[in-house]
């Protein structure tokens, strides 16, 4: 059975991962730069995959797009990717000081990825035939939509 939830709870996953990976080197090392581009390439890559391919079917099925949990989702990619930017600065840079940022993309991360995983992912497991969701897959796996 194919399963959006499952496809993109596992992408959350990974990028968490990479996320407290890069947390625990130094973050002056190259490293840590590999490491943050990762991150910020495939955090980027998946909000497009939500914008671009699956919010839009949300969007157009229930009629809700200005006022409903879409909306916040892409209210939230906006903060989040300000923060991916400014922390992609200061590690470029090599600037230290970068923890009240890094906390706080934590943060906001956890509780979005939190919304997503229990409002609108299983929306689509739960609303879209077998056929529409096995598209919304190949569509986002053959995706070139970010970075
Ligand atoms: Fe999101
Ligand atoms: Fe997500």
């Amino acid at each position: 059975m194919n399963s959006i939830m499952e496809f993109m709870r596992q992408d959350h996953a990974r990028l968490d991962g990479i996320f407290a990976e890069f947390g625990g080197v130094d973050v002056q090392s190259v490293k840590a730069r590999e490491l943050f581009s990762a991150y910020k390439n495939g955090l980027e890559r998946h909000i497009a995959w939500e914008e671009e391919i699956l919010f839009p079917v949300f969007e157009e099925k229930t009629g809700n797009r200005d006022s409903g949990p879409t909306a916040v989702m892409r209210m939230e990619h906006r903060e989040i990717k300000v923060l991916l930017e400014r922390l992609y600065l200061r590690v470029e840079n090599g600037d230290i000081e970068i923890k009240p940022i890094q906390e706080r993309l934590g943060d906001v991360l956890a509780e979005h990825n939190q919304k997503e995983e229990s409002v609108l992912y299983p929306w689509f497991d739960q609303s879209l035939s077998e056929t529409e969701k096995q598209a919304l897959l190949d569509k986002i796996k053959s995706s070139t939509a970010a970075p």
